[in-house]
């Protein structure tokens, strides 16, 4: 399963880089909003830091604009995926900027008929938003479920971008329903690491460790 860090923070992507766990970057306005930087400014860092796709999102609503924008993003660097929203204008710009060679990735996608039409239009990635699904006391676990179901039932290659993750939980249930990429806050994939009984057993081990008088180097 692949990890992407849903951020435009730069030090927490390096931090999270150092670590091992980024494989690509999604942004969207709203985080771009809360870094306080310019979108292009911003994206390039992003993508000097991390080998792997970084999502940059569009803001025109209409067909012609969003091309535009798109091919702007895509010339920021090799590794920017362009991201559109699902309409069906995101949904036509997703079938040009794709058939240039460009990876889209196909965002706010709130059913499993959505998908469908984002894998019919040649989306690279689906994201289906979880957390907001849950918001609204439907369950986002089982549309990653339906639209797994329905990608293989008719080999579709777009991958399943689990988004708009809220709790380690959330990944727990993507991996195990095979989900491909979940994209998550920095601070959710490190709590993954967490757990009390470590905490517990380590705090014992070092009080032993010191009681014994035990030295390694
Ligand atoms: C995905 O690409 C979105 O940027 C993100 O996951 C949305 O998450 P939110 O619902 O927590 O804002």
């Amino acid at each position: 399963m692949k990890f992407f860090v849903d951020t435009a923070d730069v030090d927490a992507i390096r931090e999270l880089n150092d670590l091992g766990f980024v494989d690509g970057v999604t942004t969207n306005p709203s985080l771009i909003k809360k870094s306080g930087r310019d979108i292009l400014e911003v994206t390039k860092e992003i993508c000097e830091i991390v080998d792997g796709p970084v999502s940059a999102e569009v803001v025109a609503l209409e067909y012609d604009a969003m091309v535009a924008e798109g091919r702007k993003l895509a010339q920021i660097a090799d590794n920017v995926v362009i991201k559109l929203p699902l309409t069906l204008d995101g949904l036509k710009a997703c079938k040009t900027l794709a058939s240039e060679g460009h990876k889209i990735n196909v965002t706010l996608c709130f059913s499993a008929n959505q998908a469908l039409l984002a894998a019919k239009a040649g989306a690279t990635f689906i994201s289906p938003f979880i957390g907001r699904l849950d918001d609204i006391n439907l369950d986002g676990v089982d549309l990653i479920e339906d639209i797994r179901t329905i990608y293989d039932n008719y080999g579709y290659e777009t991958e399943i971008l689990a988004a708009s993750i809220r709790t380690v939980n959330h990944i727990t249930e993507c991996a195990k329903i095979g989900a491909d990429v979940i994209t998550a806050p920095a601070n959710v994939i490190k709590a993954m690491a967490s757990h009390v009984l470590t905490d517990k057993g380590l705090a014992q081990f070092v009080k032993d460790a010191e009681d014994a008088g035990i030295k390694i180097v």
